[in-house]
């Protein structure tokens, strides 16, 4: 199984691909995370990302293309993936259309989570104050005027990806509104029979 989960900062991405992990038994490749790690471990990538992710922008398209390339790759990808935070524009988009094909592999689903922009600020929010509860650092981006940006560059440059999955058959949109659970049950009857049946 091959997924995009598509939606803006704080929709719900990352809950519902691990409960696609734990479900299908597939990887959850979030090129956000990766990024993160990359930014940690001082990595050349990591370098170059650190101040833009910290205001809220886009890293440059050519970076998360080789990422997401050599993660596709692995051993662990081979049953299937869920790719949360890829592509992020047009050009992504048209990059994994052509890396798929040259590794002989095939996108089944776009799932959208539809949230309104009030309930991602209160989100993300809670994440904030949970994170901190917890004793864990805050994310660099999960400020006022980080997410600011991040919402505008979600309008503007990952948006457009609905109508370009949308031409092309794949988009399943989903009302990422209702409660983790509900959410979940959604995303499982959007996913076609045919998509769970072939598991991995
Ligand atoms: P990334 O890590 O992808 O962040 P994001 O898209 O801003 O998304 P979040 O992780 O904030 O939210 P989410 O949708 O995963 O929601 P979550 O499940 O956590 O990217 C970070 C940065 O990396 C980017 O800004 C960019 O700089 C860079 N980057 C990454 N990918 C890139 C790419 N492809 N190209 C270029 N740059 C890239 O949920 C949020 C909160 O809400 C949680 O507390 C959760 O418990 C809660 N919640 C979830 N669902 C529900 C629900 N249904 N009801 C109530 N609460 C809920």
């Amino acid at each position: 199984m091959r997924l995009i989960l598509l939606g803006p900062p704080g929709a719900g991405k990352g809950t519902q691909a691990q409960r696609l992990v734990q479900r299908h038994g597939i990887v959850q490749l979030s090129t956000g995370e990766m990024l993160r790690a990359a930014v940690k471990a001082e990595s050349p990538v990591g370098r170059k990302a650190e101040a833009i992710m910290a205001r809220g922008d886009l890293v440059p398209d050519d970076v998360v293309v080789a990422i997401v390339s050599d993660r596709i790759d692995q051993p662990d990808a081979r049953r299937g993936f869920i790719l949360d935070g890829f592509p992020r524009t047009v050009a992504q988009a048209e990059a994994l259309e052509s890396m798929l094909t040259e590794k002989g592999l095939r996108l089944e689903s776009v799932i959208e989570l539809q949230v309104d922009e009030g309930a991602l600020l209160k989100r993300l929010a809670s994440r904030v104050a949970e994170m901190k509860a917890r004793g864990e650092p805050v994310r660099p981006d999960d400020n006022a005027e980080a997410l600011k940006t991040r919402l505008d560059v979600y309008r503007t440059q990952t948006a457009p990806l609905i109508a370009f999955y949308g031409k092309k058959g794949l988009l399943r949109s989903v009302d990422g509104m209702a409660p983790i659970d509900t959410v979940t049950e959604a995303i499982d009857r959007a996913l076609s029979p045919e998509i769970v049946a072939r598991g991995g």
